[in-house]
């Protein structure tokens, strides 16, 4: 039996907030039971499959100017734990999160977001700046920058409606959709195939999911797929594709 988490109820969705083995918290649907991070730990899953299996960290850590997209930016964990690298590397960051359901602010205060980062002020930052912000149906982008040298444009569409960058490529895609049960929309060969173009080359896909169907699908799409070992009291393997 896995162990059982404990889920604090919280007001306004549908949702829990689930205290995950390394303490960080996630959220999960308490009905269908799926979460927005493994249960294994939030904070630790995030930087091992995001920030550190695409070299983003590393790139940072050396001041290196970085490009990432991600797919699906939910809780806004993978992206605060970014800008926090960049912000100690003082290397120059642009951030692109596709999210079709952006979460309420009072439920993202509820996530204690800032307790994996280096500085608290990058989230105090984001969470004042996304309160402030007057989402409305009809606009699809909002920016918000951190410093000159960091910026997150939050792109608040379907991510199959994302057409790209005038003229940029990205460093890393962030490919962090539901599993490809919930978001069969998001892992075909077609979706992959437009990430893949999204990419410089040398650029990385990373992802959770190593299942056969995606490692056939990544490889049909041009990349060179390498299943590496998954965090500590996770998934056995992650996947790590490179342009
Ligand atoms: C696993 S969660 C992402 C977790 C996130 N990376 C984080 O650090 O909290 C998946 C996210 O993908 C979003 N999503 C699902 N389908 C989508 C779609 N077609 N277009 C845009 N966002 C989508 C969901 O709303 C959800 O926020």
């Amino acid at each position: 039996m896995p162990p059982k988490r404990p889920l604090l109820e919280i007001s306004g969705i549908h949702k829990a907030i689930q205290i995950t083995d390394d303490n960080s918290r996630t959220l999960i649907d308490p009905v269908s039971g799926v979460a927005f991070h493994s249960a294994s730990g939030a904070l630790a899953e995030t930087r091992h499959v995001y920030l550190n299996n695409s070299g983003v960290k590393e790139r940072l850590a050396q001041g290196a100017s970085t490009a990432v997209l991600e797919v699906g930016l939910g809780t806004g964990l993978g992206m605060l734990l970014t800008v926090d690298e960049a912000v100690s590397g003082n290397a120059k960051l642009e951030y692109h999160a596709l999210e079709q359901d952006l979460l309420p602010v009072a439920v993202l205060r509820e996530l204690e977001l800032q307790s994996g980062l280096k500085s608290s002020a990058v989230c105090e930052s984001y969470l004042d700046w996304y309160e402030n912000v007057c989402f409305t149906p009809t606009q699809r982008t909002y920016c918000w920058k951190y410093s000159d040298q960091v910026t997150v444009t939050i792109h608040h569409i379907d991510a199959r409606e994302f057409q790209g960058l005038k003229g940029a490529s990205f460093d890393a895609v962030y490919f962090d959709p539901f599993a490809p049960s919930v978001n069969q929309e998001l892992w075909t060969d077609e979706f992959l195939g437009r990430m893949r173009d999204l990419l410089r080359d040398g650029g990385q896909l990373v992802t959770y999911c190593v299942n056969r169907r995606v490692k056939d699908a990544l490889t049909a799409c041009g990349f060179e797929i390498n299943c590496i070992p998954g965090p500590a009291g996770g998934k056995r393997e992650v996947m790590r594709a490179t342009r």
